[in-house]
């Protein structure tokens, strides 16, 4: 059984959180074996960079270097031997996160954001490369798609909010920007869910999304 990748973006308060233990369970309930991780984190190291790029002001170009410093510890640790495993690996946040916050939210330059991805994302021949380098990537990306404006009255009063949930709603409006041009960029890998629905409503378009791609059922 090959392995699958799953990766969940959205903007804060998007409430992709409440969906990943869904899908694990769904995966499960197929046979399959899944490893729930997220970014910034998934091991100790990528963890401890977490908190200094949550809590911590620093420029955004030191910010984009922790990040993808916490992705390269994470894809070795954790996600090539989960796909090598053959596991379900889902995902919350992976790459575009790095565009959508540190390039378009931030102003980090895109292109130096593309080297880092292909860099840090870079896998070798042995690893499914068709020639040379092939960069890794999620099978599907769901991105839950929602006006800032809501995200900002769902995220009010939930509870304390870190670097970037306490930014305002224009802040959000840049990172939903960064989303979309990810998108239009690989249009096959992305899914853009209507995150303006209630929840049943948000799995079932998730669900189907998933299976349209034969990776479920
Ligand atoms: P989030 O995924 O929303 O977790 P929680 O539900 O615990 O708040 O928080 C992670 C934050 O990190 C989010 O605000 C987006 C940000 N982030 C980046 O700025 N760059 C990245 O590359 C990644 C993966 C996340």
């Amino acid at each position: 059984m090959s392995g699958i990748f799953v990766s969940f973006e959205g903007i804060d308060g998007a409430g992709k959180s409440t969906h990943i233990e869904r899908l694990a369970q769904a995966f499960r309930e197929c046979g399959r074996t899944v490893t729930l991780t997220r970014e910034p984190g998934g091991t100790p190291l990528a963890e401890q960079l977490r908190h200094m790029v949550l809590n911590e002001a620093m420029d955004p170009m030191t910010e984009a270097l922790l990040v993808f410093a916490a992705r390269r510890d994470h894809i070795q640790r954790v996600i090539l031997p989960a796909l090598q495993r053959g596991d379900v690996i889902l995902c919350d946040r992976f790459t575009d996160a790095s565009f959508a916050y540190q390039g378009a939210g931030r102003g980090f330059n895109w292109d130096i954001l593309s080297v880092l991805e292909n860099w840090v994302q870079g896998m070798p021949t042995a690893f499914g490369g068709m020639s040379g380098q092939s960069v890794l990537q999620p099978d599907i990306t769901l991105w839950f798609d929602l006006a800032p404006a809501i995200a900002a009255q769902r995220l009010a009063g939930a509870r304390v909010p870190d670097k970037f949930e306490s930014q305002p709603v224009a802040f959000f409006e840049s990172v939903a920007s960064g989303y979309a041009r990810r998108m239009d960029a690989d249009p096959t890998r992305f899914v853009r869910l209507n995150a303006d629905q209630k929840p049943d409503a948000v799995w079932q378009d998730l669900f189907d999304a998933v299976r349209v791609k034969g990776l479920l059922g």
